[in-house]
């Protein structure tokens, strides 16, 4: 960046107005709203304008008008994204130093969650494949936790994952209310997933979960730390849930925040077309792209229940050429920032904002570079480290921290854990990245 520049604000213009397109969040692609500063309406809870805390006006209508678009019986604004929901979640169906079962590649909030309560986790290792991308959680590898933790209080998992893995809700719900277990799912990259007809096999609300979060921002046009809660459950109540909202989110909720929450609610329900032309963009450009001789896009596989297709996956596994050199590559050479990349894939995340043209370069630079690259087979990945537990509470007070890459941020090792020998092997498969640890 220039010398002359001096603010956040002046370099985020000055960003913004290159020709650099976002594959990445948030789902609006920079090309929804109003403002480039939202001052004008920014307030706080002045008469007329209820609370997010206690809602019962304006706000209460928004989040009647979340419930209806989901199918939801209770919807909550969140405005600190899904960690706060997730925080919330977690806290609601539990009490201090219970047992819990969490799907071991769950977002750190999740660990942080169980951490702040001392809960004892059992966890359910999802399969890897040869890329690292965890697979779907199956449902029998969620009886089995059961049974070695009869007295947990929520299983906890993600779906879909940041790679797009969807699990098989419908079924793992079944079996967590055959025992009276609340599922929690974090859906936090799920929010379009009930709009699209790719979106349908596994969906987390109409699939059963009692408590789901889904971060609007991330896949729907709506600004940064957007995000809401569902509640469809015997299991846990409206108040105990609102009560750890109140405690985990902030007392001054940002009004443009929840403003663009309804922007979003209003457009996607009245343009659900939208969804359709995004899936057929989406179509098209896995077509164009099924001729490439050494990048490969991600599809199903047995491990995969199902996947969301808007996550484009260009595994670089049998290419001379890393995820990372792709990134930057698509970066450098094309001006296409994708959202993250690891050692033997790159991930574009897309929306119903992404334009046909958007497609359309990313689909050219692809092909032009597989025009150059030659074969070669790396090594798998191996699959994910079982570190041994240690003292939580140290944990919490920061003497030990977690370890993980951000993105995604799935601890590898967490905070109240021992950091191997095993797992040391595991994170040097990261080594290009590992200033970001
Ligand atoms: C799977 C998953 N869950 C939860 C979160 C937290 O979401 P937010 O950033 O909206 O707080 C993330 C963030 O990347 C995530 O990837």
């Amino acid at each position: 960046m220039s010398e002359n520049i001096n603010t956040l604000f002046e370099q985020l213009s000055t960003y913004t107005s290159t020709p650099a397109y976002p594959f990445h969040m948030p789902g609006h692609k920079r090309l929804f709203g109003v403002d480039e500063m939202p001052y004008k309406i920014d307030i706080t809870e002045i008469d007329n304008f209820d609370n997010l805390h206690a809602p019962c006006g304006i706000i209460k209508r928004i989040e009647n008008k979340l419930a209806a678009a989901f199918d939801s019986d209770h919807a909550f604004m969140l405005v600190n994204g899904s960690t706060g929901g997730i925080l919330s979640a977690i806290s609601a169906v539990s009490d201090i130093g219970d047992d819990i079962i969490i799907a071991r590649n769950c977002h750190k909030s999740v660990y942080n969650a169980a951490m702040i309560r001392r809960l004892n986790a059992e966890y359910i290792y999802p399969e890897t494949d040869e890329n690292g991308i965890c697979q779907s959680i199956k449902p029998e590898d969620v009886s089995a936790a059961i049974e070695k933790a009869p007295h947990a209080k929520s299983v906890v998992l993600t779906s879909p994952t940041y790679e797009g893995v969807v699990s098989d809700i419908e079924s793992i719900a079944k079996i967590c209310h055959e025992h009276n277990i609340p599922l929690v799912t974090d859906s936090a990259h799920g929010a379009h997933m009930k709009f699209c007809a790719f979106g349908q096999k596994g969906e987390s609300i109409s699939g059963g979960a009692d408590i789901v979060i889904k971060s609007l921002h991330k896949t729907l046009p709506a600004l940064t730390q957007t995000a809401a809660a569902f509640l469809n459950s015997d299991l846990i109540s409206e108040e105990t849930f609102r009560n750890y909202l109140e405690i985990y989110q902030t007392s001054s909720p940002s009004y443009p925040l929840m403003a663009s929450i309804e922007l979003c609610i209003d457009h996607i329900t009245a343009h659900k077309d939208e969804f359709k032309l995004y899936e057929q963009r989406l179509h098209d450009f896995y077509e164009k792209m099924s001729d490439l001789k050494h990048l490969q896009l991600l599809s199903n596989n047995n491990y995969m229940y199902s996947r969301d297709i808007g996550k484009i996956i260009i595994t670089t596994f049998k290419a001379n050429i890393t995820g990372y050199e792709l990134m930057k590559k698509l970066r450098d050479e094309y001006q296409l920032e994708l959202e993250m990349s690891m050692p033997t894939y790159s991930l574009a995340m897309t929306s119903i904002c992404d334009s046909v043209e958007g497609f359309e370069r990313l689909a050219q630079a692809l092909k032009e570079i597989d025009s150059t690259l030659k074969y070669e087979k790396k090594e798998p990945f191996p699959p994910l480290p079982r570190p041994r537990k240690a003292d939580p509470e140290k944990g919490e007070k920061g003497e030990t921290r977690s370890i993980y890459i951000y993105p995604p941020g799935i601890p590898i090792v967490a905070a109240s854990e021992v950091c191997g020998e095993n797992e040391l092997r595991y994170l040097k498969k990261w080594q290009p990245q590992s200033h970001r640890l």
